[in-house]
């Protein structure tokens, strides 16, 4: 149970072959064939030192946390919090007491419009999102804006996937109260400049929040050297557990903050008609929280650290220039975002001019290939793209350039396929 494979530790510089040996499940045979697992913008696979995390806590230290006086409850406190603690290293070494345990990005993005929007935003002061934002940094303000007659402003793309900063003054104006914006694209891979971004909303007295959902996972990220007021992503997208997710808030907007969900844990004193709220971060972190997951979120973070992020980073600029590149050699295919590489990370949308993304999806998998097809929870960025819907192939940590061959010949096979080509 203790031989957690540790290859990757040998090994400075990335090696995808070496470390597929920690991920289980790309043994497996899909339809006959090598699984190809490109769909890691949606979720990443699991090392076996994260698996082995998850049934070590239910075997060994299953306990609720901050309640017991027990010794089970104790380990699991303890480790509950060695998670936050490893967490607020990760993003740039920032106080425990900013990191909130949430079930993900979304639910993180929703604490902030619930807790801080509705205290603060009122009728006529604007919301400034961008083009290119995933369902979850969008419809919570779509639904405030509404409440309170907020107005919502876009920061438009470009014709290369990229955010127009020329007219930035006209739209972070100064009733702007937030700024709420994609750190990477899940759909164009665009990374924006968010530390700009963050000194433009602070010039207006506005806050910054970043959706870190596709960044945290893929880039060195320093919240502190963005100046990000609220910064949100999710465990499952880093090789950690689903259901888990995180909010880092700066201490003194969240002490400003009410609660997001009421009952045990987030009091510090009830009586039958007052309740005192807990401090930082146990305030916002109402009822038995996920233990298990964040609990096996630390081994993710440690095998990631032990790659360095420069190593993912490099990796991916690499896999993702040798994808464009052979995708751009099939004329049929329209490919979505930057081309340069410094500007994008490893989610590369596309379509055939003939074959529906569905239908290309499905025949990928026939042949063992995970795509994911659809409007990746940007509807409104498909729409400005003039498409309903895009192929999506994402790259991580354990993805080959063979892989990228394989896709390359399957989608070449679908042309023979579906086009008698
Ligand atoms: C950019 C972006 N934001 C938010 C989310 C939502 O993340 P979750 O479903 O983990 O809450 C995703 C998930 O795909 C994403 O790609």
């Amino acid at each position: 149970m203790d031989t957690i494979t540790t290859s990757k530790k040998e090994h400075k510089q990335l090696d995808p072959m070496i470390l597929r040996d920690d991920f289980p499940i790309l043994n497996r045979k899909i339809n006959g064939k090598d699984l190809i697992y490109l769909d890691n913008a949606a979720t990443t696979q699991k090392p076996w030192s994260v698996i082995e995390s998850l049934r070590r806590y239910y075997e060994y230290q299953n306990a609720n946390v901050h309640r017991g006086l027990h010794t089970l409850a104790e380990e699991a406190t303890s480790a509950f919090e060695n998670t936050r603690e490893k967490v607020a290293q990760f993003i740039g070494g920032v106080k425990t007491e900013e990191i909130i345990y949430t079930r993900g990005t979304t639910e993180a993005i929703n604490l902030v419009a619930y807790s801080w929007g509705r205290k603060n935003i009122k009728e006529g002061d604007r919301i400034v999102l961008t083009e290119m934002e995933h369902h979850a940094n969008l419809v919570p303000w779509i639904v405030l804006a509404k409440e309170t007659g907020a107005e919502l402003r876009y920061i438009p793309i470009d014709v290369d996937g990229m955010l127009q900063m020329d007219n930035l003054d006209q739209i972070i104006a100064p009733d702007t109260k937030l700024v709420s914006v994609t750190h990477m694209s899940n759909v164009l891979g665009t990374i924006n400049p968010v530390k700009e971004l963050a000194e433009r909303a602070h010039a207006q007295g506005a806050l910054m929040l970043v959706d870190g959902a596709q960044s945290v996972p893929h880039l060195q990220v320093n919240v502190k050297d963005i100046d990000a007021d609220f910064y949100a992503f999710s465990a499952h997208k880093m090789l950690g557990p689903t259901g888990v997710g995180i909010l880092y808030g700066k201490e003194e907007i969240l002490e400003n903050m009410e609660p997001f969900n009421y009952g045990g844990e987030m009091i510090s004193e009830v009586r039958f008609d007052h309740a005192d709220w807990n401090s930082l971060p146990w305030k916002f972190e109402a009822g038995t929280p996920n233990i298990a997951d964040a609990v096996a979120f630390a081994p993710a973070l440690d095998y990631l650290n032990d790659l360095g992020m420069e190593a993912v980073r490099e990796h991916e600029k690499e896999i993702t220039a040798y994808a464009l590149r052979r995708l751009s050699e099939l004329k049929y295919l329209r490919v979505f975002g930057p081309t340069d590489v410094k500007h994008r990370g490893g989610a590369v949308s596309f379509i055939d001019r003939e074959i529906h993304p569905h239908d290309l999806a499905t025949f990928l998998d026939s042949r063992g290939i995970a795509v994911r097809a659809g409007h990746h929870c940007a509807q409104p960025l498909a729409k400005r793209l003039g498409v309903v819907s895009t192929a999506r192939a994402s790259f991580y940590i354990y993805n080959t350039m063979e892989e990228v061959d394989k896709l390359v010949e399957a989608l070449k096979e679908a042309r023979r396929y579906f086009c008698n080509e």
